[in-house]
């Protein structure tokens, strides 16, 4: 019997460095899933507006910005995301701080948001989807069969930043790190338009102490029972 399309959706929604894009990525990869990174696509955006130059709290700007925008998503053979900013790869380019500081801001936005949301629904409407974000239990597919939502403590989450960053090449303190993310989580859970916040019905996943392994398994029994 063929799955209903909610039943095929496997939405993700936690604060920064909970964990969750490297887990949607494995958890895709092993269902044969789209991975939908919905940060992916408010960074492309906020590169755009950067190199641009545009005012980042510009609603009527970044509106019609977006409105211009083409952003996608595919996976490499590698099994890696690649993003492409009107047919440009920027899969490297919106990890730079600079963009992830935008990002934050312009996701405060009610009209950008609905861009988004319309984008991301598009995207999953057949199903087969593992998406993750800040919204994705709450607004963009709240009826999902599978909603979680991931934390872990600041401190574990800003490690989890610093060592992201030093890969990139990046070299940022501890502190700097901690304060960075802190400034996030508070834009993500106080703005008017869609604020972080666990869906009622959200499995709740703790991953202060568990590795990538603990917490796959763990979501890999929730989905499967
Ligand atoms: O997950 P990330 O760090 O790549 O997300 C980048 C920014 O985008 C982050 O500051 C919050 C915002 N975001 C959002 O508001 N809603 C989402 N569904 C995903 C990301």
């Amino acid at each position: 019997m063929r799955r209903a399309v909610n039943d095929t959706i496997i939405a993700i929604d936690g604060p920064a460095g909970a964990g969750k894009s490297t887990l949607a990525k494995t958890l895709a990869a092993r269902l044969g899933y789209l991975y939908i990174d919905t940060g992916a696509m408010y960074r492309a955006l906020a590169l755009k507006a950067l190199r641009q130059r545009l005012p980042l709290d510009g609603a009527e700007t970044l509106r019609r910005l977006a409105r211009r925008t083409r952003v996608r998503l595919d996976r490499t053979a590698r099994g890696t995301l690649r993003v492409r900013l009107d047919g440009r790869d920027v899969t490297r380019a919106i990890r730079r701080p600079a963009v992830t500081r935008a990002a934050s801001v312009i996701s405060q936005d009610a009209g950008v948001r609905a861009w988004m949301v319309r984008a991301q629904r598009q995207l999953g409407r057949r199903g087969r989807v593992v998406i993750e974000g800040r919204d994705t239990t709450t607004v963009v597919f709240p009826r999902a069969r599978h909603r979680f939502y991931l934390d872990a403590s600041l401190d574990a989450r800003a490690r989890r930043r610093m060592q992201d960053l030093r890969r990139a090449g990046v070299r940022a303190s501890l502190r700097a790190v901690m304060e960075d993310v802190r400034r996030r989580d508070r834009r993500d859970r106080t703005r008017q338009a869609s604020p972080l916040r666990r869906a009622p019905g959200a499995v709740r996943i703790e991953t202060t102490r568990a590795t990538r392994r603990q917490t796959l398994a763990r979501l890999l029994r929730a989905i499967e029972s």
